[in-house]
């Protein structure tokens, strides 16, 4: 797509699809906390996280989700926060939260990390070095207020928070880094081809799309007794994102396939098309043991957990792709820190 069509693809987006009602509440936010370290010289993070749905109705009681527990984003932001980063967490509500996540979302329930002695609740012995580690961690990045978490739930939520927090860290220039491991959605339903209520499982009821709308039937709709679903694009925000909202910044995205023969090759289109920094590849299937990296500097290179280390006791492959990192080879990368910086 030629430039000035995708400015007004991105122009008619917005135009179209109202804000959320946080995002005045998340800006304010966002503003402060990027001010604050910029003032103080740090360098300062976007990981998204989670996946982007795509409402079918209004009021939403039907929805498509992209897959993502939020494991990667939640990882790699503790990474970063070790490495002195701020972070900004713009993840999708009630997936994995940074350090949390080392007791949430598994099939044991928090309780079971404790016990009960002389009448107060405690750590159980068998835990208590580990989540000592895990505490003190979260306790310094709470200390220095170094991490805010942002949310949100659907496509359209995901892009104007994106683009607000883009423009607000377009001041830090290369001490920016924005790292995407949402998995955000390519197609949507526009808002004003959106029906209002429950989409009914008989044509007799069937609504017709907002007021006001054009001649186009509302995107999902019922014909007969089946379910029509005819969505329409979602703009590649990653180009606005590079050239236009924060265009001095470091930028990671992800290239999330399920057929291995492509993956590299459309890797290397990202970084070809949209001209940014590092495309971090992975397949559905073997994400948490294996990543490409595609970037200009040294072409294709693979991180893999050797097979003996891939239990669940195993801190993630975020843990080894540090030294890795084809960006700190380059000076300006990462304002020439000198060390890794993709944790
Ligand atoms: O959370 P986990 O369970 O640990 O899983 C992690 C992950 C597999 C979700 C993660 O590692 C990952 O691959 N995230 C990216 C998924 C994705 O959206 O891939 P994509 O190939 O559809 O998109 C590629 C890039 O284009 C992404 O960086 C995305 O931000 C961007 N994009 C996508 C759609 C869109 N409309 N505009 C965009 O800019």
């Amino acid at each position: 797509m030629a430039d000035h069509t995708m400015q007004q693809a991105e122009s008619h987006y917005f135009i179209s699809n109202p804000p959320p009602k946080d995002l005045k509440a998340n800006t304010t936010l966002a503003r402060e906390f990027i001010g604050r370290h910029a003032d103080e010289g740090r360098r300062v993070v976007l990981v998204t996280s989670g996946g982007t749905t795509v409402p079918l109705e209004t009021q939403t009681v039907r929805y498509i989700d992209n897959f993502s527990a939020g494991t990667r984003g939640a990882t790699s932001a503790e990474y970063f926060l070790q490495q002195g980063y701020a972070v900004v967490f713009l993840h999708r509500q009630f997936s994995l939260l940074p350090f949390s996540r080392h007791y949430s979302h598994n099939t044991r329930s928090f309780l079971d990390y404790m016990k009960e002695e002389d009448g107060r609740v405690v750590v159980d012995e068998q835990h208590q070095e580990e989540m000592l580690r895990v505490l003190r961690q979260y306790a310094e990045v709470k200390r220095e207020n170094r991490l805010l978490i942002l949310s949100f739930v659907t496509i359209t939520e995901y892009v104007w928070d994106l683009r607000e927090v883009a423009q607000l860290m377009r001041p830090l220039g290369a001490r920016a880094m924005f790292y995407l491991a949402a998995a955000v959605s390519d197609f949507f339903v526009p808002q004003d081809r959106m029906v209002e209520h429950k989409i009914q499982s008989t044509e007799e009821f069937s609504q017709s799309a907002v007021a006001g709308a054009g001649t186009k039937p509302p995107a999902a709709r019922t014909e007969g007794r089946s379910l029509i679903i005819d969505l329409e694009p979602v703009p590649k925000f990653l180009k606005q994102l590079v050239d236009g909202w924060a265009p001095e910044s470091i930028i990671v995205s992800f290239k999330l396939e399920t057929d291995p023969s492509i993956l590299v090759k459309k890797a290397q289109y990202s970084l070809n098309k949209y001209a940014h920094h590092l495309v971090i590849g992975n397949l559905l299937a073997t994400r948490k043991w294996e990543v490409v990296f595609v970037s200009e500097l040294e072409g294709e290179k693979w991180i893999r957990v050797p097979s003996n280390r891939r239990t669940k006791s195993f801190s993630g492959i975020e843990s080894l792709v540090g030294a890795a990192d084809p960006l700190t080879k380059d000076e300006t990368s990462f304002a020439g820190s000198g060390r890794s910086a993709v944790p």
